[in-house]
């Protein structure tokens, strides 16, 4: 049996505990022994800086002047596998998903931030076998997945998923890791193909979600702050202004995919051309 002294002793502990996790929530600066501390960062209307995942630096305005429509005509067997194979895919995601437009995005998104992970911790692991520089390709990949992240983490604001969809995507990752990173070292040429008609899958996608907000199939919520802040979107900004940006961010990807795979066709490697850097 517990005594007394021990009780209030666990009492003062819980008590020390939840001030900790109160802190922590409130994003009070934890002191560090190495020195490491966050710096006070402001937006540009002077207000804190909220978030510690991304920076006022890694925030842009997106280009939606890009062209959506753009498509890749699939001209060697290469091109035809890719976009078969997507087509393929986009039957099945079509059965599944059905009208689910946010619980669709968020899905796709977690598929999607893989491939620029993937060739980009590739060519990093090439730089390093051949003492070569990237030709900035590494960067742009990683960034690529990085803004694919950031979608999915706009999206999971707007949908939570459910236990059975957490397990899809578990299982989806490991087999789509894997299979991509093979597909990668076989040939990035078919890999990036592959990857610009996903690309524009997205777009297609993403054009589908706005018709149904403009129709008022989808309710035009408020944008979750952090795609506020993200893409430096209007403080009223909606979820139609969300898939706006969101939207032309596939497009550049599709680009930028369809474009590397270009340089592999023509015989050259990716760092024979310069590397789409902040390309948004
Ligand atoms: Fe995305
Ligand atoms: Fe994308």
């Amino acid at each position: 049996m517990s005594s007394l002294p021990e009780i209030k002793d666990h009492q003062q502990s819980e008590e020390k505990k939840n001030e900790v996790n109160d802190a922590n929530h409130n994003n009070a600066v934890i002191s560090s022994y190495w020195g490491i501390t966050r710096p006070k960062v402001r937006r540009e209307d002077g207000t804190e800086w909220p978030w510690n995942c991304f920076m006022p630096w890694d925030s842009y305005r997106a280009d939606v002047s890009i062209d959506v429509t753009k498509h890749h005509t699939p001209k060697s067997l290469t091109d035809k596998v890719a976009f078969r194979s997507v087509k393929f895919l986009r039957v099945l995601s079509d059965l599944y998903f059905k009208e689910r437009y946010g619980c669709h995005a968020m899905m796709l998104e977690t598929i999607a931030a893989v491939p620029g992970m993937v060739g980009g911790m590739l060519l990093h692991l090439k730089s390093l076998r051949k003492f070569q520089h990237s030709g900035g390709w590494i960067k742009a990949l990683l960034e690529e997945a990085e803004n694919e992240r950031m979608h999915l983490m706009t999206m999971v604001e707007l949908v939570k998923p459910s236990w059975h969809e957490r397990l899809l995507i578990f299982t989806a990752q490991g087999v789509f890791f894997n299979a991509f990173f093979v597909f990668y070292l076989l040939s990035p040429k078919a890999a990036h193909r592959f990857v610009g008609y996903l690309e524009e899958e997205a777009v297609i996608s993403y054009t589908q979600h706005l018709d149904a907000i403009e129709s008022g199939k989808v309710e035009n919520v408020p944008a979750p702050a952090i795609a506020i802040d993200y893409w430096r979107l209007p403080k009223d900004a909606t979820l139609k202004d969300v898939v706006t940006v969101i939207r032309a961010d596939e497009a550049h990807h599709r680009d930028v995919n369809h474009f590397a795979s270009d340089i592999h066709h023509q015989g050259k490697e990716l760092k024979e051309a310069p590397a789409p850097i902040g390309y948004h």
